[in-house]
């Protein structure tokens, strides 16, 4: 038996998709690349802007012919979208071919649902909501040597703009004693970097104070935890996201600074530059907060790489309130921002603002931030040309190695295949505005 998995959205989902994969094999499913071999479609899919939506759709479109073809193929839809009030109304009407639709909460129901349908019992849905974390269920990676692994689960934010606390339910924080023994496991497979996920990393620990003796306490932080991962032997590099600026506390900063394994790369979603239409997003920081946090903990780590992620054309963003977020890029000197146009999302707060900003307006005002980003990112990488990077080589293609640097940045580099999942001392001889390409002085 095959499975064919589509997986949209973030690292979140990709995290879900691997346990989707272990568990599938263990009914002895092999996954495939190619829809028209698999006995089992599904897709992990995303909600956070229409688009996404709208890609799964159009999918789903697509699909019905495979199942005429195939009658007995399974289609399932789970992930975000299939966490959302009225979506199984929705799947009914725009997409019957689609045969279950599991939530996020409760991913480890798949191989049960998967047999009901198969056993001809029907259309299977469930949205319930536990709040129960599930441990040690199997997983497929993509790479050996790197792994995600999940630190929170939900987010208590409510940012008005954003779905994500509807979706993926209240925020929960994993036993620190889990994380630790899921990340030994992993470098004992030979991971040699960590990615600790989750919506509000810097929150970690917060649901979990009055539980088991463990976890009391000043044990249960993020900053402790990356303390106790500093100790895993063979663990090379530990990379984190995405961290709220609210909660950036002195004892992070301080952990970052003491912990050589931490990255140095610090993704810090700022959203917007104006005070203004932060307050309205209710992300809990103005711009002037923000800016201090960033020279705070450029203070301490100086070597920091910040990245964001900015959001054009909220409702009642003024042409000041863009210039607002264009200052802000140029002052604090991102590495990278991922840009967005504001998407309204049905049930949260923002998407009932009247002035919502025509979609013609929110492209002009994208590309107007995406023109001075991409100014930012070319100086920032020309200051790097001749400093030597230590580079984790992720692809290998026709004798060229691509790899993350600390800081994040993608460089290529020449090298052979063999060095694909080593550190590179990389130096740094071509500056562009996305990628850097260097010489290595050899794996070490
Ligand atoms: N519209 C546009 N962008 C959004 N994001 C979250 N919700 C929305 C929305 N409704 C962006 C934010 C967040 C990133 C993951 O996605 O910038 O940091
Ligand atoms: Fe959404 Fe804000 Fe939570 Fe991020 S912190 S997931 S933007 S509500």
């Amino acid at each position: 038996m095959q499975v064919y998995l589509a997986t949209y959205g973030c690292q979140a989902n990709e995290r879900d998709s691997e346990t989707i994969l272990g568990m599938l094999e263990q009914m002895g499913y092999r996954e495939t690349k190619k829809e028209e071999e698999a006995d089992l479609i599904l897709l992990n899919t995303c909600s956070i802007r229409e688009k996404a939506e709208q890609k799964v759709f159009s999918y789903l479109g697509t699909l019905k012919q495979y199942k005429q073809d195939k009658p007995g193929l399974v289609i399932g839809l789970c992930g975000c979208m299939a966490q959302e009030t009225d979506m199984i109304k929705l799947i009914r009407r725009r997409a019957p071919q689609v045969d279950l639709v599991l939530g996020t909460h409760k991913l480890h129901r798949l191989p049960e649902m998967i047999r009901n349908v198969q056993g001809g019992l029907g259309f299977q849905w469930d949205q319930e909501e536990t709040g129960e974390i599930v441990e040690a269920l199997p997983a497929i990676r993509p790479y050996p040597f790197k792994a995600l692994v999940n630190i929170t689960y939900g987010c208590n934010n409510f940012c008005t703009y954003c779905i994500v606390p509807y979706v993926r339910g209240r925020e929960r924080s994993r036993r620190l004693e889990d994380i630790l023994s899921e990340s030994r496991q992993r470098v004992a497979e030979g991971a040699v970097e960590l990615m600790y996920l989750g919506q509000n990393v810097n929150a970690y620990g917060k649901t979990l104070k009055d539980e088991s003796a463990d976890n009391k306490g000043k044990e249960a932080s993020f900053a402790n935890l990356l303390y106790r991962a500093q100790e895993i032997k063979e663990l090379e590099r530990i990379r984190y996201m995405t961290s709220h600026p609210r909660d950036f506390g002195e004892d992070l900063i301080r952990a970052i600074a003491d912990c050589p394994k931490v990255s140095r790369h610090i993704h810090l979603p700022v959203q917007s530059g104006s005070s203004r239409i932060l307050r309205q997003m209710n992300r809990g920081y103005s711009r002037e907060e923000y800016l201090a946090l960033v020279e705070r903990i450029r203070r301490q780590v100086p070597e920091a790489v910040f990245t964001t992620d900015i959001i054009v054309g909220f409702p009642g963003e003024t042409d000041e309130d863009l210039q607002d977020t264009i200052t802000l890029l140029d002052q604090v000197g991102f590495d990278s921002a991922f840009t967005f146009m504001y998407s309204p999302r049905q049930g949260t707060p923002a998407a009932k603002l009247a002035e919502q900003i025509p979609l013609r307006e929110k492209k002009a005002r994208l590309q107007a931030v995406m023109a001075a980003q991409a100014g930012n990112s070319l100086r920032l990488h020309q200051e790097l040309l001749g400093q030597t990077l230590h580079v984790l080589a992720e692809s290998w293609d026709n004798g060229v190695l691509s790899g993350r640097a600390d800081g994040n940045q993608l460089i290529h580099f020449p090298g052979e295949a063999s060095g694909v999942g080593a550190f590179h001392q990389v130096k740094v001889k071509e500056a562009q505005t996305w990628t850097l390409k260097g010489e290595t002085h050899g794996q070490e």
